[in-house]
């Protein structure tokens, strides 16, 4: 049986901090944001916008086009997780006004989990094949101002349909994994701003990669060359194309033609430019921008993918494009997402960047004028979020 990605739709905030407008802050020559570390801007959440309001925008045109019939599971993979002990699922769920008989919960371990949650809902498809399960990934990255980590930030999220029959990618069982207890990235319970060790992170990265290639290559039939694509999960742009370069001459092919790099991923590399990390969606956003925006027929090619977790854990798998997948690309929408959104001056970022939710037990009303899409987290009283639709 044939399981995979049926359905996509990507959100992100309606604001964003261009990269040169930070390097001038910085006093940092822009062409090191751009070219050095490939960051163009960078998404930022409004006052009134987190985890769940990101994650119920991307949801909402399944809502709209009825694509959660069949659906009882949602599974929410995040870094940012808003409280200790409830899914941010559950208000997704009661904002998107499905059905009580639902099962939710939320999968953590840093920017992997949404693939630890893709590899469960299609377990769950094989044991229930004409149930569906609804998967979304949202995070906020956020890191110290004035750290280098600073011009990787970014926000964003991405509801995906797992289903038998795919209409879009279908997976293949094989993958490799590696698990290492490492320090590159951490967020202790009371910090808003991951820790990071940003050198050592990127080649924890590439060493992870290599050692689940090695386990994918021992059980797989595919080969490097099988793959059209590879969708990394995307940090930074460069970080991609690092990766890859390692993995390419891993595979013996050296001296690495910059060209191949670029034939292999870099139309899934589109939307990360300006939209920043988004962690656990990261690895679908650049699979999306690779169908939205590749100039071939992209049907029964073969894709590779790589997720990393900081901490960590990495994860290589493959899939294959189904044909008349472009049926299902909502291209036109996740463009107008990204190009609707306002600049922010230096100042209204930092404001952005401060807003936080107070935690004294107060009530608590957050300010009405931003856009926040479809959904915004009102305000807070005796330590709960109120969310309402706008
Ligand atoms: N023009 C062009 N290029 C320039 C330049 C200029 N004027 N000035 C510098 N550069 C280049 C440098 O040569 C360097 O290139 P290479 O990487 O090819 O050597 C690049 O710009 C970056 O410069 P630095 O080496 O000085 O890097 P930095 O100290 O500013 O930090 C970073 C870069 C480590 C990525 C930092 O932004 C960071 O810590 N980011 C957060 C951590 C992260 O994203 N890690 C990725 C792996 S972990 C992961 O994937 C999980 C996750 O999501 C967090």
């Amino acid at each position: 049986m044939k399981i995979g990605i049926d359905q996509i739709s990507f959100y992100t905030s309606s604001y964003f901090l261009d990269m040169k407008v930070l390097a001038r802050e910085r006093q940092i020559d822009s062409k090191k944001y751009s070219v050095g570390i490939g960051q163009h801007q960078a998404s930022v959440p409004a006052p009134g916008e987190d985890t769940v309001t990101l994650a119920a925008n991307a949801a909402m045109p399944f809502v709209e086009s009825d694509a959660l019939a069949n659906t009882d599971w949602l599974i929410f993979a995040t870094e940012t997780g808003i409280d200790q002990s409830k899914s941010a699922g559950v208000y997704v769920h009661d904002l998107l006004d499905l059905p009580p008989n639902y099962r939710i919960f939320e999968c953590k371990q840093a920017c992997y989990s949404s693939i630890a949650g893709l590899q469960i809902a299609m377990g769950l498809v094989e044991r229930f094949p004409e149930k569906k399960v609804l998967l979304i990934a949202s995070d906020i990255a956020r890191y110290g101002i004035r750290t280098p980590g600073e011009v990787t930030q970014g926000c964003g999220a991405v509801a995906l349909v797992i289903s038998a029959n795919p209409r879009m990618i279908t997976m293949d069982k094989e993958s490799g994994f590696f698990t290492q207890n490492t320090m590159d990235f951490w967020r202790p319970n009371y910090r808003r701003e991951a820790l990071v060790d940003g050198k050592a992170s990127t080649r924890q990265y590439i060493h992870t990669l290599i050692e689940s290639w090695k386990q994918y290559a021992s059980i797989s039939k595919n080969t490097f060359n099988d793959f059209s694509h590879y969708c990394y999960h995307l940090p930074f742009t460069k970080m991609a194309e690092k990766a890859h370069t390692h993995l390419t001459r891993f595979n013996g092919i050296t001296p690495v033609p910059t060209g191949l790099v670029k034939i292999h991923i870099e139309d899934t590399l589109h939307y990360v430019r300006t939209v920043g990390n988004t962690y656990t969606a990261a690895i679908f956003i650049g699979l999306l921008s690779l169908l939205e925006n590749s100039s071939k027929d992209l049907g029964n090619r073969k894709l590779g993918f790589f997720s990393y977790g900081s901490g960590c854990v990495g994860e290589f798998l493959s899939g294959t494009v189904e044909p008349g997948y472009e049926q299902m690309l909502t291209k036109q929408r996740h463009k107008a997402i990204i190009d609707n959104r306002s600049g922010l001056s230096y100042e209204d970022y930092e404001y952005f960047y401060h807003f936080a939710v107070p935690q004294d037990g107060g009530r608590h009303c957050f300010p009405k004028k931003y856009n926040t899409g479809k959904f915004r987290l009102a305000g807070i009283e005796k330590h709960k979020r109120i969310y309402e639709k706008v």
